[in-house]
């Protein structure tokens, strides 16, 4: 087990590749000692957690042993540019709480340098020793990356890392859940906590951006094409589907587990063929209400209307923007964590860019990072921490424990938000313990 020295290292952006690993106190690796059961475990009494926690009863359906072996994670940190390193510094302090409160499994955690800082460095957005720990890990928990004055000759932002990781890897399933926490600073009249409470399904390696670095250019002109396939067409309808059942909420409205497909197929044929494979997959769930809308009406609605949508999924491009219109109905990107999911890797990170606007100046909110750390630990098959720490969060905005500025930046930044999450982790486990 390494000491809090090792975790000191953390910060050390600069030492290039070191690894700490967050300890978890009171246990030795191996077999855990009884003392350190969470009462979840004692008497499987995790599902007892209610929703005023936020957190979804089927997460909370776990069988674990009375002593179980710590299971110990590879995962890959990134901390990325501006405000990166400072919400994922509180993102990894927080999960060493979970850890130790939750019980039963540890983070090996390896730290590398990517990024727009990276790329200004090393000539490379990524260094070959991330992309192999990368390959090699269980998971990786990324912050976010690029710099807006550090681009290529062509123009485009140099150090981001979509191209490498989500296509490189075929990281197909950008997941990207938007949720209304209670006095979240909504700018939506007359939203209840939960009143908005969907996923987008965002297709992650063709579309639009299947063109990026291949646009023609001439002086007069410029173009970049949208591609689609039916494989990924498919399988990313599927995936929708499947996080549709998964998801024990229907859509605040109605309940009704619902897929709304969002295309622009009254002009485009590339998304009148998604249309029709989406409407092919949709036979083999009819449990699950479908609905097809096109863009610009879905920009609308996820404004006037949002408690109508249980699962959303589209194209790359329009994902992109729609999850961040969706951010600012729930208070901001600061709110929006996201999950990268292909067959055998994932990777978490906010769904937000790295605010050099605000970086360095404690305003940061680094919610969105804890919840893709959350989204990472139900990955591994930690759900019961990831519910753990899921409801903390839901307690710190219902407790209004942390100081929000109109916007969505938070007065002290990511420290202090990790401060009230993980005292809501620790005596949240004492009232489980009670
Ligand atoms: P941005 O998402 O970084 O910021 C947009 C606005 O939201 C800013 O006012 C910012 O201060 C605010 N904001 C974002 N996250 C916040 C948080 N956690 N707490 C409080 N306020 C927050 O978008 P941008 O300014 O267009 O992009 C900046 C850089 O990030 C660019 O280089 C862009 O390419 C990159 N980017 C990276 C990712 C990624 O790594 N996944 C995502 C989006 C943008
Ligand atoms: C996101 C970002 C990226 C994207 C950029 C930084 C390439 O905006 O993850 O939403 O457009 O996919
Ligand atoms: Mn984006």
């Amino acid at each position: 087990m390494t000491t809090r020295a090792g975790l000191a290292c953390r910060n050390d952006q600069r030492a290039g590749r070191y690894s700490a690993k967050i300890p978890t106190p009171y246990c030795n690796e191996g077999v855990r000692e009884p003392c350190c059961l969470s009462p979840f475990q004692k008497g499987g009494r995790g599902d007892s957690v209610s929703h005023e926690d936020g957190v979804e009863r089927h997460d909370l359906l776990f069988k674990e042993a009375h002593v179980t072996k710590t299971k110990t994670y590879r995962i890959v940190v990134l901390p990325g540019d501006g405000i990166g390193p400072e919400i994922v510094e509180a993102a990894l302090d927080v999960l060493e709480t979970v850890q130790a409160v939750a019980g039963g499994f540890s983070l090996a955690c390896e730290f590398h340098r990517a990024g727009a800082g990276c790329y200004r460095d090393t000539g490379e957005a990524i260094t070959p020793e991330a992309l192999e720990a990368f390959r090699n890990a269980d998971a990786t928990l990324k912050g976010p990356v690029g710099l807006p004055d550090v681009r290529k000759p062509d123009g485009t932002e140099a150090g981001l890392l979509g191209g490498i990781l989500r296509v490189g890897f075929d990281l197909y399933a950008n997941v990207r859940p938007i949720r209304l926490y209670p006095n979240a600073a909504t700018p939506l009249a007359g939203c209840e906590p939960d009143g908005i409470d969907y996923v987008i399904v965002r297709e992650n390696t063709e579309g639009l951006y299947l063109s990026r670095g291949l646009g023609l250019v001439t002086p007069h002109a410029a173009t970049d094409s949208l591609l689609l396939t039916a494989h990924g067409c498919e399988r990313i309808a599927r995936f929708a589907f499947q996080t549709a059942l998964k998801k024990q909420r229907g859509a605040p409205e109605d309940g009704r587990k619902r897929v709304t497909l969002v295309d622009k197929s009254n002009v485009l044929r590339s998304f009148a063929f998604f249309r029709r494979i989406f409407l092919k997959v949709a036979e083999e769930f009819p449990e699950v209400a479908t609905e097809c809308i096109y863009v610009d009406a879905a920009a609308a609605a996820l404004v006037s209307h949002p408690q109508h949508f249980q699962v959303i999924v589209t194209e790359n491009l329009f994902g992109d923007i729609l999850s961040d219109l969706g951010g600012a109905t729930i208070g901001g990107l600061g709110m929006c964590p996201s999950a990268n999911i292909g067959e055998r890797r994932a990777y978490f990170e906010p769904i937000h860019g790295s605010a050099p606007d605000i970086a360095g100046r404690r305003l940061a909110n680094p919610v969105s990072q804890i919840m893709s750390a959350a989204m990472m630990l139900k990955y591994l098959g930690e759900s019961k921490a990831a519910a753990m720490l899921e409801g903390a969060l839901w307690r710190v905005y219902a407790q209004r424990r942390i100081p929000f500025k109109a916007g969505g930046a938070v007065e002290g930044g990511a420290s202090i938000v990790a401060k009230a999450v993980k005292l809501a982790l620790r005596k949240g486990n004492k009232v489980q313990a009670a």
